[in-house]
């Protein structure tokens, strides 16, 4: 079945939208995205992923060719004409076609791409078994704050755990866990507290994160922001990810080692149910 997509002003089959060969997200990776997940038709945590954006698009001098009301408003009408009940959206803005130099013209036009993806989110089978993750370096560049679409090397480092026949890899950097290939990492120790790595350029600042650790909070739970080692995660009570496409994910193995009695530990479990009950409350 074809999607209708948006290119730079057009809602188009997906069969028929086109960008230049010259786009520098193309040929640079010079660009940065968001994904928004949508249940129940609707949009959540829209403000956060706006909030976010700005901020990426900031760090790299780009421009957002519309509004934030605007991006709504495309967001509003792919999630109509794609009938997407449960799934994400993917928004993506790249400084536009320019002839090929490592230097970039100051006025270049941007492009702005958005598709839909339709997905079981709540019903994942994977969250009811839990995930297993490998260890790899982390090999990215320095600045993973900002969510730019140079993604290969996580890519490659999740097609290694696939390959392995898990699920995700968690990568390790000096000795201490930064994030998973595409979400944020969290052990829970034995006493009870609920560990993941503070805020900085190491990591991507997770929106999902952001709400999920609220959550904790707002139920007694303890949250230490810092970094942990793989060793902390190996002997941890449990383990989970966050992301806007998985929400709160159970992790069961970490590098080999089985956590607890191998399934979804009940903090997991809990704060995903907090979670998709709030985000509900909150979503537009
Ligand atoms: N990835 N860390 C990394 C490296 C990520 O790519 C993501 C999101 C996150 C979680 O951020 P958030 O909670 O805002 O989704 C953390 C998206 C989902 C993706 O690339 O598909």
């Amino acid at each position: 079945m074809s999607r209708t997509v948006y290119v730079n002003g057009d809602y188009l089959p997906e069969e028929e939208a086109k960008i230049s060969v010259f786009d520098r997200g193309f040929l640079m990776a010079d660009g940065v995205y968001e994904v928004t997940s949508v249940l129940k038709g609707k949009l959540i945590d829209f403000p956060g992923h706006m909030a976010r954006l700005d901020r990426s698009l900031g760090e790299l001098d780009l421009t957002l060719p519309v509004s934030h009301d605007e991006l709504l408003a495309i967001h509003r009408k792919l999630v109509e004409a794609n009938n997407i009940v449960e799934g994400l959206i993917y928004m993506q803005v790249t400084r536009g076609a320019a002839d090929r130099d490592f230097t970039f013209p100051e006025d270049a036009t941007p492009s702005l791409v958005l598709f839909t993806q339709s997905k079981a989110l709540i019903e994942n089978p994977a969250a009811a078994r839990g995930i297993k993750v490998i260890a790899v370096p982390d090999q990215r560049w320095a600045r993973r704050d900002i969510k730019t679409v140079q993604l290969l090397a996580p890519s490659l480092a999740k097609m290694e755990a696939k390959r392995a026949g898990k699920d995700d890899a968690w990568m390790i950097e000096d000795g201490f866990v930064t994030e998973g290939t595409s979400n944020n990492a969290y052990i829970v120790t034995r006493d009870g507290r609920i560990i993941t790595r503070d805020l900085s350029n190491r990591i991507l600042h997770g929106i999902t994160r952001a709400a999920v650790l609220a959550c904790a909070r707002d139920a007694q739970m303890q949250v230490e922001e810092r970094p942990f080692t793989l060793s902390e995660a190996q002997d941890a009570a449990e383990a989970f990810i966050t992301s806007a496409s998985g929400f709160v994910m159970p992790v069961v193995e970490v590098d080999g080692t089985t956590l607890g009695d191998g399934t979804p530990g009940p903090v997991a479990k809990r704060l995903r149910e907090i979670y998709i009950a709030e985000s509900l409350k909150h979503a537009i």
